[in-house]
């Protein structure tokens, strides 16, 4: 078995590559570098750089490798950035995934595992949120996750490519070896922020409003462990192997979090002082979103081992604190 991995130098692409080497996968990997590092990328893989927009590059790899199936982690994943560049997501989101489609049509290639976003919901109508509510984005880039499923499902109707689309809530954690983990600049989400407070590398948190209508006021998210994320995406390849057919799953522990309750965690994990300031709500951010897995559950037989909010924090923790600059190497660590 042989998979193409897009994006294999990412946050969660890389924790991919990894866990299917563990099973004994042959793993290619294409990534352009804008945010991935080549360091993440595992020794195993084959790696070639480069854009998914790049229909000649992409038929070059195609033609180069036996690839049996593909996991499509290549894409922008900012909300914030995506409302003041909408354009630069249509075309690396979009049109990157058009680009993938056509090449896998014309190399007859029919599998694909795909990330797909919480953010496809918008404002959800009702928690636990199940596949089956209605989709509206409040960001472009939740817009370009919900346009990928629409054209991965008109691609099933007319060439029968099967995907699994995968939606994520909010992934957190690191490979527990701590060899790989998160390292987005500038870091935006909120358990590497806690965490860089916690090193003494920021000199607070600031929680984004505390007037939601929620317990204590803050936001409260669903927190899924990379490592049980990326075993969806294993056994939703099975799915795929066995002849399954295409398929959109929410992936989250069905539990929410507030942003003080993450912050408190995080000062009994790492025994730390973590000062924290309240500041203005962050634009777009729905108040609270919890995923109902239900769905993933039953199907694919998913059940997630390492998604408590303490085990996400201190294997996220193991990877910040022995990597304090990530994957630069050039800065001594304080
Ligand atoms: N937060 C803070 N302070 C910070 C950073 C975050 O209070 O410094 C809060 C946010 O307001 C939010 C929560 O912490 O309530 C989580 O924020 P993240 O930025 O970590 O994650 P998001 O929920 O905004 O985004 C995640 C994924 C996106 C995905 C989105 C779906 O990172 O890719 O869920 O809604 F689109």
């Amino acid at each position: 078995m042989s998979v193409l991995v897009l994006g294999g130098a990412g946050y969660i692409g890389s924790h991919a590559v990894h866990q299917l080497i563990d099973q004994q996968t042959k793993v290619i990997v294409i990534d352009n570098l804008q945010t991935g590092h080549q360091d993440a990328i595992h020794p195993q893989a084959v790696f070639y750089e480069g854009d998914i927009k790049d229909i000649t590059f992409m038929r070059h790899v195609f033609r180069n490798e036996s690839i049996d199936a593909v996991f499509h982690f290549a894409a922008n994943s900012l909300v914030g950035e995506s409302v003041e560049k909408p354009l630069e997501y249509f075309d690396n989101n979009v049109y990157g995934t058009q680009v993938l489609l056509q090449v896998m049509k014309e190399f007859d290639l029919k599998k694909i595992v795909f990330s797909s976003s919480a953010a496809t919901y918008g404002e959800p109508e009702d928690v636990p949120i199940t596949e089956d509510m209605s989709t509206n984005p409040s960001s472009p880039y939740g817009e370009t996750k919900l346009m990928m499923e629409k054209i991965m499902k008109w691609c099933d109707i007319a060439y029968g490519i099967r995907y699994v689309a995968l939606r994520y809530f909010n992934v957190a954690g690191a490979r527990r070896s701590g060899i790989i983990g998160e390292d987005h600049q500038p870091e935006t989400h909120l358990v590497p922020i806690i965490l860089q407070a916690a090193l003494g590398q920021r000199d607070h948190i600031t929680i984004f409003g505390d007037n939601y209508d929620t317990a204590d006021g803050t936001c409260i998210r669903d927190y899924i462990h990379v490592e049980d994320l990326i075993e969806a995406h294993i056994l939703a390849l099975d799915h795929l192997n066995k002849g399954g057919r295409s398929e959109t799953f929410n992936l989250g522990s069905n539990q929410g979090f507030s942003v003080k309750e993450m912050i408190e965690a995080a000062h009994t994990v790492t025994g730390k002082e973590i000062s924290v300031k309240t500041g203005e709500r962050r634009a777009g951010d729905p108040s609270i979103l919890i995923a109902s897995s239900k769905k993933a559950t039953a199907l694919l037989g998913w059940k997630p081992t390492r998604t408590s909010i303490e085990t996400i924090i201190q294997d996220a923790w193991n990877w910040h604190a022995n990597h304090p600059n990530g994957y630069l190497k050039d800065v001594t660590p304080k």
